[in-house]
């Protein structure tokens, strides 16, 4: 399986500190937010990464991170979205890195502390979410939950159908480039994610995992960036191998 980590966007949620640098490249407590997702990818054995780049400064993921030695990567490769298209657009670029394989998306300013490693060895066909229960999901893709089904996916409710948001960890295998191809813009004008989710569900084709760990959107707001940041700080204080994957490769 082959990982991806989108990190494109403007993250105009977090002005003006995202003015003139990347979201991603923003500090989660003693490292770049982008570090923690390829480390999640890693820890669950993925060793060649697509970064999809975009907005700000994107020649810093470069310098930053070179060809991924540092994670213990066996490769590192970097593409580029024009426009803030939507997380289906920045998918799309992948088409070639995945070929006929499968692969892991997580979103570069998601930060998850627990392993995917044996959720995604499950995976065989169709597509894969991951849920997480919290007190306001109405920042995020929720599911409806029909007994060991999702019936469906809203992003962003109002009126949330369920506690439970989707998270932004999602695995697929090449067929999901046909999908997106046939997409429409939604209203903000972009390619949804939870659009190409729900044609999933439409096909009886997507399985869920309930995520047993701690996440967190660091993008969503200053709080949330904040929240996490102080999250993370007390987890290293705690265990400070905690994220540290490779053990013979000094990070950073
Ligand atoms: O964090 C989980 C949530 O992420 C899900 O619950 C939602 O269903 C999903 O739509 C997404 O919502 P957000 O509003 O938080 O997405 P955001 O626009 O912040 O984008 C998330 C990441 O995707 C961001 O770190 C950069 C990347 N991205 C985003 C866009 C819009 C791109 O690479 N290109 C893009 O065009």
């Amino acid at each position: 399986m082959k990982g991806v980590v989108l990190a494109g966007g403007l993250g105009t949620r977090l002005y003006p500190l995202t003015k003139i640098t990347n979201k991603h490249l923003l500090p989660v407590y003693d490292l770049p937010m982008v570090y923690y997702p390829i480390m999640t990818l890693r820890e669950a054995g993925i060793d060649e990464i697509l970064m999809v780049t975009g907005g700000n400064s994107v020649g810093e993921f470069l310098r930053l991170m070179g060809d991924g030695t540092k994670f213990g990567l066996r490769g590192l490769h970097y593409t580029y979205q024009e426009r803030e298209g939507g997380i289906a657009d920045a998918i799309y670029l992948a088409r070639k890195f995945v070929g006929d394989d499968s692969f892991c998306v997580i979103l570069g300013d998601n930060i998850l502390d627990g392993s995917i490693r044996e959720c995604i060895s499950n995976f065989v066909d169709g597509a894969m979410i991951f849920i997480k229960e919290v007190d306001d999901p109405r920042e995020y893709g929720v599911a409806i939950l029909d007994g060991k089904k999702v019936k469906g996916i809203v992003e962003k409710p109002e009126k949330p159908p369920s506690n439970y948001a989707v998270i932004g960890a999602y695995v697929y295998t090449g067929e999901v480039f046909d999908i997106i191809r046939k997409l429409k813009p939604s209203e903000r004008g972009e390619l949804e994610v939870t659009d190409v989710n729900n044609e999933y569900i439409k096909q009886g084709r997507l399985t869920y995992e309930i995520f047993e760990g701690y996440w967190g959107d660091a993008g969503a707001s200053v709080d949330a960036l904040l929240d996490v940041n102080n999250y993370v700080a007390r987890r290293k204080k705690e265990d400070p191998n905690l994220w540290r994957i490779c053990p013979n490769v000094n990070i950073p």
